[in-house]
């Protein structure tokens, strides 16, 4: 069974208003527990409307949302327990703390749950070391630190439910590279370490070529391909049509290819690429 599963899910904002919007459109789709699923596509595409939906912060115009084969919204009363499950970092969520230190705000959703302080404590300590939160932070203004700290923190906050589900809308979005790094890497452990589904929405694609499974493109409010990554990847072209562009190293070995060397171009992420390159550079014998 599925983990999660969309059936012939649709949403509409402004409904019967002159400015009435259909932002998911008959979306079916199953994602399964343990895997890194990426979500792509242009803005406005429907991408943040679509992980909404899946947490019951939305609620669909018609079709159904289930979690481990349940409709979220059979009882709409316990919605809030569907939250918990399937954890949600915004864009930009360092903007949504507010306690006075690090320790209080990861603490706020295993407090809501109705978690005793113990537990809470041991949630908090937890998410801190997935989200790579250190030690000397906690106790501090999350004023105070910086921002790919900040966003560190705001993930904590949602890793301490410990969901089953664990989707993040632009989580790398104006951090600098290191930062950026960082993040995947908690992102991925977090994967690893739980077997939760983790569902990545993402400008960029080496984000998406760093840690993704399988990869879903929406376009128009549509899901238009999901597959792995080389099978969504390799359809260049497309991708290009629809305005999207594709991992920089990839378009390096491409380039490589059209003029002529002898290169795989199935790979997408940099140290695979790299490792290609050498093999290339020793195959023409160019010498160090
Ligand atoms: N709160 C809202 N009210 C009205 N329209 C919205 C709202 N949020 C998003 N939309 C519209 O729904 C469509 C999908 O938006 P969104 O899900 O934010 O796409 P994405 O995350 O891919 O950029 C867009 O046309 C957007 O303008
Ligand atoms: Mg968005």
């Amino acid at each position: 069974m599925p983990l999660i599963e969309t059936q012939n899910v649709t949403f509409k904002y402004g409904v019967r208003t002159p400015m009435e919007k259909t932002a998911v459109d008959d979306l079916s789709v199953c994602f399964e527990a343990g895997e890194i699923v990426g979500i792509i596509g242009h803005t406005g595409s429907g991408k943040s409307t679509f992980v909404q939906l899946l947490n019951g912060l939305l609620r669909p115009a018609s079709g159904r949302v289930l979690l481990e084969g349940r409709d979220i919204w059979e009882k709409p009363k316990k919605i809030r327990d569907v939250r918990f499950k399937v954890g949600l970092v915004f864009q930009y969520p360092e903007y949504q703390l507010f306690e006075e230190t690090c320790r209080r705000d990861i603490g706020y959703g295993p407090r809501n749950m109705g978690l005793n302080d113990e537990q809470v404590n041991e949630a908090v300590e937890r998410a801190a070391v997935q989200a790579g939160v250190k030690p000397e932070l906690m106790e501090k203004s999350p004023f105070e630190l910086s921002g790919g700290e900040k966003r560190r923190v705001a993930i904590a906050g949602v890793m301490a439910m410990g969901p089953r589900v664990l989707i993040l809308d632009e989580p790398t979005a104006g951090l600098d590279p290191q930062a950026r790094d960082k993040v995947l890497q908690r992102i991925k452990a977090y994967s690893e370490t739980t077997g939760a589904l983790v569902l990545l929405v993402s400008h960029r694609m080496e984000d998406i070529a760093a840690i993704c499974d399988r990869i879903m493109v929406m376009s128009k409010a549509r899901m238009i391909m999901f597959g792995t990554v080389d099978e969504v990847f390799s359809r260049y072209d497309e991708l290009k049509a629809m305005g999207l562009s594709m991992p920089q190293v990839s378009r390096v070995l491409r380039k490589l290819k059209l003029a002529g060397y002898p290169v795989n171009t199935h790979i997408y992420d940099e140290p695979s690429a790299c490792a290609e390159i050498v093999r290339l550079v020793k195959q023409c014998g160019i010498k160090r």
